[in-house]
């Protein structure tokens, strides 16, 4: 449909730096395959620690979760929207732990680089995780 509304306005003169988009996707093309060893362990499931609105929780989530599915699972009221890696409503500090992003429409190289994440795109790949809601203003 995108490219239905830019051909008319094309169509009509308008020029190509007017016309914007705006993407929404909910799946995971970029998806990286995980290691065999990883694969391997996905069942097991590894010790999760979520804090939000001031709160510390404590659980085991499932190695092919992402960190907000797991949140959600454990009864949290995390924050998100599009389930896509592009508003940054689920954004959250990672403090403990490795997680790999599979898509980051949102947040800012610096952000990244200082541990913040989009919990709707993240996956484990640590034997523990620890993020915090909160420290990303929530
Ligand atoms: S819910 Fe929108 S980026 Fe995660």
């Amino acid at each position: 449909m995108m490219r239905v509304v830019e051909q008319s306005l094309k169509d009509h003169n308008q020029s190509d730096d007017k016309i914007r988009f705006e993407l929404f996707d909910s799946g995971q093309p970029g998806r990286a395959k995980q290691p065999a060893s990883i694969s391997d362990q996905v069942n097991k499931g590894i010790p999760a620690q979520v804090t939000l609105g001031g709160g510390t929780r404590n659980f085991v989530m499932k190695r092919d979760s992402s960190l907000l599915a797991a949140a959600l699972d454990n009864a949290l009221d995390a924050p998100y929207a599009c389930r896509a890696g592009v508003c940054s409503t689920c954004k959250a500090k990672v403090l403990d732990g490795e997680v790999e992003m599979v898509a980051n429409h949102a947040l800012e190289d610096y952000e990244v680089e200082a541990g913040y994440v989009l919990t709707c795109q993240c996956y484990p790949v640590s034997d523990k995780v620890v993020w915090d809601y909160d420290q990303a203003g929530h």
